[in-house]
């Protein structure tokens, strides 16, 4: 199977109450990671490039990549996105590179211009059979090539959700992302993580059947901070979204479900913790191996918490 749109996924992902992961990738292990897991639990699959991840590895290996395991999976459906575009060149760019699906993120424009761009970007990509995410509200956290609004920020930039609706019909985007709470990164909370369900629902209220979708969702692993912290790394702070509260926006019109820092920290953990155990050791595949495995195994178990194991034949 050639790779897919996001359009059937979210479709059966909506109806059926459970959310598709989105994994970023930036090399060939973390990809390796991600779809033995997804090889294994027979779920579908989004995986996102950032503008970072662009420049990091090039565009063409990361292609390669991809045509590598959709073409030794051809039972699971398999999408490949564009993460966080915020210009209509560089989506533009993604859809004549075979992206199946672009996100143009916008949020940090004024609502007319977020919605001017995001219908730019719509018309040249449904031209070409490709499927659209923005963005409305305002996420915290900075990435590399990602800028959000300060943690403190956070609650004042949330989703209006009585803008959505004419968002979505002015814009003519496929799908939604939200800010609900969540943040960029390992460090997304100071104290008791909350998430914002009213705006979540308040949103899919408004826009009965319209997928949504959450970044911003990884969990900070305890498994990996305390291997982390253990092994001379320094993130005692680090917080993110409970699993729990995952769960229930995948149940919700949640039908995306962004992760990239768990895929971080177990790489990042299983390197250190064989650095530290073994002060010996140079050969790159005895410690991104077990990065590698680490990733499969923490992939595996974020599918049944997003409920999507098992869904890859109803969503072709
Ligand atoms: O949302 C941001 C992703 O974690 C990508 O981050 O721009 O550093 O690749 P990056
Ligand atoms: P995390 O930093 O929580 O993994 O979020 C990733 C994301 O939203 C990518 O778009
Ligand atoms: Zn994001």
């Amino acid at each position: 199977m050639a790779l897919v749109g996001t359009k059937k996924m979210f479709e059966m992902a909506y109806k059926n109450g459970y959310a598709i992961g989105a994994f970023n990738v930036n090399n060939m292990e973390i990809t390796q990671g991600i779809v033995n897991a997804i090889a294994e639990k027979k779920a579908p699959l989004i995986l996102q490039i950032s503008k970072g991840a662009r420049k990091y590895a090039s565009m063409s290996y990361l292609r390669g990549i991809i045509d590598v395991a959709v073409k030794e999976n051809p039972d699971i459906p398999i999408c490949m996105h564009l993460d966080h575009g915020d210009t209509f060149e560089v989506c533009k760019q993604c859809v004549d590179d075979g992206f199946t699906s672009v996100m143009i993120d916008a949020s940090h424009h004024p609502f007319e211009k977020n919605i001017e761009l995001t219908r730019q970007v719509v018309e040249y990509a449904h031209k070409h059979g490709v499927v659209v995410e923005a963005e409305l509200g305002q996420l915290g956290g900075i990435e590399e090539d990602v800028v959000g609004v300060s943690h403190d920020d956070v609650a004042n930039h949330l989703t209006d959700p009585n803008q959505a609706i004419e968002f979505v019909k002015k814009s003519g985007c496929d799908s939604l992302a939200v800010a609900c709470g969540t943040s960029h990164g390992a460090f997304k909370f100071k104290s008791e993580p909350k998430l914002a369900f009213d705006i979540i629902q308040a949103v899919a209220d408004k826009l009965p059947g319209f997928p949504l979708v959450m970044h911003g969702s990884s969990s900070v692993l305890k498994e990996f901070k305390d291997l982390i912290n253990k092994y001379g790394g320094k993130m005692p702070d680090a917080m993110g979204v409970p699993e729990s509260a995952i769960s229930e926006a995948s149940k919700m019109a949640v039908c995306k479900i962004n992760i990239d820092t768990d895929l971080r920290m177990a790489m990042t953990a299983k390197i250190r913790q064989v650095f530290a155990e073994k002060p010996g050791e140079f050969d790159p595949r005895n410690y991104l191996g077990p990065a590698r495995d680490a990733i499969k195994a923490m992939v595996m178990h974020k599918l049944d918490v997003l409920g999507c194991a098992g869904k890859a034949a109803e969503c072709i």
